[in-house]
């Protein structure tokens, strides 16, 4: 299913190069790079941009039921394989590697295609599908078929969300208290990548519990919801809406008991806080600023998902995201829940 790539000068071993089918070409897998905003945020903001900027693998086909999106793509790319039928291409060419950028509700059918032709490695945009049956039913085919499954959940992959796991592991800051965060965009959308995040942190979460939101499914919309969380091990974290009329934010903040790590701008802004003696009172300690923050690699992020990939890969041992899985079971518990607070009516008090 590989070719070989030549010797590199230093004489190093050679490398397999991964051929590479991308369904969807839309903004994720193609677009967004002619988008001067995302450009200027990310330097890979595209699937496209990754893998032909990747050394491990090569854009051998390219796909989407929008012919005129093919075309473009193609211009820029050249891939070997092109077409409109997903179906078509995985039958005929010989690929190591599907990627599934298209409309969410599409994922399901096309992993399941993938896994029917042959395809042992996926990688799948986020969500795997808009409904948690579904989701439940392309992690069980990924599992029959003995095949990897990595989900675009992309600060997973990225190298200063990865420090920070190791600085939250190795208690360099002490033990984690509390987090608090603030999210725009809706729970599905964006809340999803904080939920990710924290099973990578901060292990599994024993207990998710809504605020304030709308409890109903059956709209499809994406809600907003207030929740807060308890992760087996003990933490408590709050997750807070906040109207993305209004200005856009994605921020952790992690109290942690000798500092405090903060992630601001969607993660592109990470700060470290230090304890110190406070300058008034005796026996207490405040939080100040250590030296510069860490350089944010954030839009390097899908040039790292695909370096995992490739370790993956070359080790032969499986890789499945079972936290997407579990993300879509705890977001898929919040939207259902009825708002659980019981609120105090202070209109009778005098
Ligand atoms: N990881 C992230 O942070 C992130 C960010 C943006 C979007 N996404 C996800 O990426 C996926 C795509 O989103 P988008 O914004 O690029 O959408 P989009 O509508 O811009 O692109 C989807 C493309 O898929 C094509 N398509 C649909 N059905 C197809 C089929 N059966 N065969 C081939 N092509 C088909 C469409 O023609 C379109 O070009 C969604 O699942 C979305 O949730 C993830």
């Amino acid at each position: 299913m590989c070719i070989d790539c030549q010797d590199t000068p230093l004489g190093l071993s050679t490398k397999r190069i991964y051929k590479v089918a991308l369904v969807g070409l839309g903004n994720k897998g193609y677009l967004y790079e002619k988008d001067d905003k995302m450009v200027a945020s990310f330097k890979y903001s595209t699937h496209c941009q990754a893998i032909d900027a990747h050394p491990r693998f090569s854009l051998t086909a390219g796909c989407d039921i929008d012919p005129q999106k093919v075309e473009q793509a193609r211009f820029d790319y050249h891939f070997t394989f092109s077409g409109c039928d997903y179906r078509k291409l995985f039958n005929d060419v010989d690929i190591d590697l599907a990627v599934v950028a298209t409309s969410t509700g599409t994922h399901p059918d096309i992993i399941r295609y993938a896994l029917d032709a042959g395809i042992r490695h996926i990688l799948c945009e986020k969500p795997v599908s808009t409904d948690l049956a579904s989701t439940r039913d392309v992690f069980d085919i990924v599992d029959r078929c003995r095949g990897d499954l990595f989900v675009n959940y992309w600060r997973f992959f990225d190298r200063s969300h990865q420090w920070v796991k190791r600085v939250i592991a190795e208690k360099t800051l002490g033990d984690v208290l509390k987090v608090c965060c603030y999210y725009g965009k809706g729970v599905k959308n964006t809340a999803s990548h904080l939920i990710h995040l924290f099973l990578e942190y901060f292990g599994e979460i024993g207990w998710i519990k809504k605020l304030t939101g709308a409890s109903s499914h059956a709209s499809g919309e994406d809600p907003d919801i207030d929740f807060v969380f308890g992760t087996r091990s003990g933490i408590v974290g709050s997750v807070l809406h906040i109207p993305n009329d209004d200005y856009r934010i994605f921020e952790i903040d992690i109290l942690c008991s000798r500092g405090r790590i903060r992630l601001a701008d969607g993660g592109r802004g990470i700060e470290l806080f230090g304890r110190e003696s406070n300058s008034t009172l005796t026996n207490e300690y405040q939080l100040s600023r250590l030296g510069k923050s860490l350089s944010p690699t954030a839009g390097e992020a899908m040039f790292d998902l695909y370096s995992f990939i490739a370790n993956v890969l070359d080790s032969g041992m499986r890789f499945v995201d079972y936290r997407a899985l579990k993300t879509a079971e705890l977001l898929d518990h919040l939207i259902r829940e009825r708002e659980s607070t019981s609120k105090l009516d202070t209109s009778k008090w005098n």
